[in-house]
């Protein structure tokens, strides 16, 4: 087989064999087909699609292109969660502790914000000490120990993954159905969850533009899913605003812990109710998502969620001190509120603008290999569907460099759009999906 024959079979709008498949993601893996030639194969993928086979057999590849972690031992039964990647999406640092103090444990993998969309990864390490470069065998040990786990995506899961998507972020090719099916499941299945909620994100702020495409990616995942034995749930949610008041990584780990303590914006919460709801249900503690939602919410007003957080920061070595005082969290030297230019109201947000902003001021990558800067960020002070008065603040702009500071707001002024027309605010979630 020729990896040149593979590029030119789908640049033609050929159909893959499974064993064409497996030959170009081992071979990329294992370093015999270059990255010309990987990069020439995705936007073939791209331009010309997969069929649900192709997606399957691309899937599974990726997924046993490294280990598969056998979490049997250490629970019988391990619910995840995923997001398809938005703007102020903090779910998991609430979802998580939420779940695994009502009794159902979650250890995920989670990964780093690239681009517009931000990364639990990148929000967490704004807690001094914060480990999140576990073993399999620590992964296990406190998995079995405490029951929440949340770290990095280990070396030795997906590996074909991690190369794939470094690529396509700097070939054009993510926002692609097989390639995003792909590169999600794959790692789920390698993570050994037997259930998964997905969080698809549909948006200006989201890899998916439409609902039509949200939803044919929402069910591709939910099909792969069942074919492997895994039981996939998919939510449709709204990104065509940010998810909450903060955007960036300090500030949005001040709001998540607020929201464990019972407060945090009203939207963030509804919208972790409800995914720890779906994960609750899947995994058996709730007989409905209704119930899941009311553990959910009395393991947030009862104080268990935000215990359950604070004995996950100690276990991988996060300063409890701060997070228990999160004025301590990095805060950055700069604090200015924009105002709004002229009264009306908030007819548009672009999200992905508001997370390039932030990404302006030092908060997220323009590369893989970029450092950030934990401490900026933007807190926004409206939703779409508000009256605002001109010269009210619009959002708050938390930088530590004054030029970073005026690009970030020409970007999120542009970003805004403010007219005398009303418009309806925006749902918090657009469908369920739960079959193929
Ligand atoms: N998140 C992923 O893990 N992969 C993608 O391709 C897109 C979002």
């Amino acid at each position: 087989m020729r990896a040149v024959d593979i590029i030119i079979k789908k640049r033609d709008g050929g159909e893959l064999t499974t064993e064409e498949i497996q030959f170009f993601v081992q071979g990329y893996t294992q370093g015999t087909i270059p990255d010309y030639q990987a990069a020439a194969w995705l936007m073939a993928v791209f331009l010309r699609g997969m069929t649900d086979r192709e997606t399957e057999d691309l899937t599974m590849a990726m997924a046993y292109s490294g280990d598969i972690l056998d979490l049997k031992d250490v629970a019988s039964f391990v619910v995840d969660k995923h997001s398809t990647g938005g703007v102020g999406d903090k779910v998991s640092l609430v979802v998580v502790p939420t779940v695994a103090a009502c009794g159902l444990p979650v250890g995920k993998m989670t990964g780093r914000g690239l681009g517009f969309s931000g990364g639990t990864l990148d929000k967490l390490e704004s807690i001094p000490g914060f480990r999140t470069d576990l073993t399999h065998e620590e992964f296990k040990e406190q998995l079995a120990r405490i029951g929440i786990v949340l770290t990095g995506q280990s070396l030795d899961l997906a590996p074909a993954d991690r190369k794939i998507y470094a690529l396509r972020d700097v070939t054009g090719t993510v926002p692609s159905l097989p390639l995003i099916v792909s590169s999600i499941m794959s790692k789920k299945i390698a993570a050994g969850a037997d259930a998964i909620v997905l969080d698809v994100k549909v948006g200006s702020g989201a890899f998916m533009k439409t609902l039509e495409d949200a939803e044919a990616l929402a069910r591709s995942m939910v099909r792969i899913g069942r074919r492997v034995g895994r039981q996939v749930v998919a939510l449709l949610s709204d990104m065509n605003q940010p998810l909450g008041w903060a955007v960036g990584n300090a500030v949005e780990v001040r709001e998540a812990i607020e929201t464990l303590h019972g407060g945090g914006p009203e939207d963030f919460r509804e919208h972790c109710l409800v995914v720890a709801a779906e994960m609750l249900t899947l995994g058996g503690k709730a007989a409905d998502p209704e119930e899941g939602k009311r553990l959910a919410a009395e393991a947030i007003g009862s104080g268990a969620a935000w215990e359950k957080f604070c004995a996950m920061v100690e276990a991988q070595g996060g300063d409890l001190s701060v997070v228990e005082d999160p004025d301590r969290l990095p805060r950055a030297r700069l604090v200015e509120p924009v105002p709004a230019p002229v009264g009306g109201y908030l007819q548009k947000v672009n999200a992905a603008e508001v997370g390039l902003a932030v990404v302006d001021l030092g908060g997220g990558r323009e590369k893989k290999e970029d450092t950030i800067d934990h401490a900026v960020g933007v807190i926004t002070h409206h939703k779409v569907g508000d009256r605002i008065e001109e010269g009210e603040p619009l959002f708050t702009i938390h930088a530590n460099d004054e030029h970073r500071l005026a690009m970030a707001r020409e970007r999120l002024l542009a970003a805004h759009t403010i007219g005398p027309e009303p418009v309806e605010p925006l749902p918090l979630f657009y469908g369920r999906i739960d079959a193929a």
